[in-house]
């Protein structure tokens, strides 16, 4: 497998990879899957980013988690996963193809009592959540354009302490590149300076992959 870190070599994926919780059958058998549809393949979350959200959703002992952009399921797999058995994730995406590749290997795992997935654009389906602090952890991962408008929605739907992470913030080193200037791109560098000046809440920025924000909601 192909480290999706820019920022390690071969040798020290492999490394990592062999010290960190490995996806089991049924997580190995869904990244060969989708491994298997080509290039697309990337928009899929590093192993070692699911084993990294997995922890942190026990650690703030979530309960009610939202993720936008599911594609073929493998985050949220990581998520439920990570979920006490009355947990609950909310996954929003607009692809039907992607999204039955996951729901397939969400009962495999037992944990698809525990997803809701809702298709449709997600802006629409974050407005249409009643405004209270319910969740404990949002993952953003969908398209980049809105990640500023997402990150709006989420906030006030995320309880005071619980996380938002936010994924590609270093679009493959591009944010510091003068000579990239794509839609994507300035959308990733003008969200990651709205969160670094936002005083409702701290956030780092952890070089696991592409790039993940971790946001605490003060
Ligand atoms: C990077 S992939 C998500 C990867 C996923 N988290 C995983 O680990 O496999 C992005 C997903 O966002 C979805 N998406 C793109 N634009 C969207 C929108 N406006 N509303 C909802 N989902 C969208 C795509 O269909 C795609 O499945």
């Amino acid at each position: 497998m192909s480290p999706k870190s820019f920022l390690l070599d071969d040798r020290l994926h492999e490394y990592l990879l062999a010290h960190a919780s490995p996806p089991d059958e049924i997580g190995a058998a869904l990244i060969e899957e989708t491994a298997a549809l080509g290039g697309i393949a990337v928009m899929q979350i590093a192993p070692e980013q699911g084993a990294l959200m997995a922890l942190l959703a026990a650690a703030v002992g979530a309960r009610e988690v939202v993720e936008v952009g599911t594609f073929t399921g493998y985050s949220a797999l990581c998520l439920a996963r990570a979920l006490p058995p009355d947990g609950r994730l909310l996954c929003l995406d607009i692809s039907e193809e992607w999204t039955s590749i996951g729901r397939r290997a969400w009962a495999a795992a037992g944990v698809d009592g525990k997803i809701e997935l809702r298709l449709g654009p997600a802006l629409e389906s974050l407005r249409a959540l009643p405004e209270v602090e319910r969740f404990d952890l949002a993952f953003i991962d969908a398209d980049k354009a809105n990640y500023a408008g997402y990150y709006a929605e989420l906030l006030p739907r995320v309880r005071r302490n619980g996380l938002i992470l936010v994924d590609n913030v270093l679009w493959s080193g591009a944010v510091v590149d003068p000579a990239r200037d794509d839609a994507d791109t300035v959308a990733i560098r003008a969200f990651n300076d709205l969160v670094a000046a936002d005083e409702r809440v701290e956030s780092t920025i952890l070089t696991v992959a592409d790039g993940l924000t971790v946001i605490r909601k003060r």
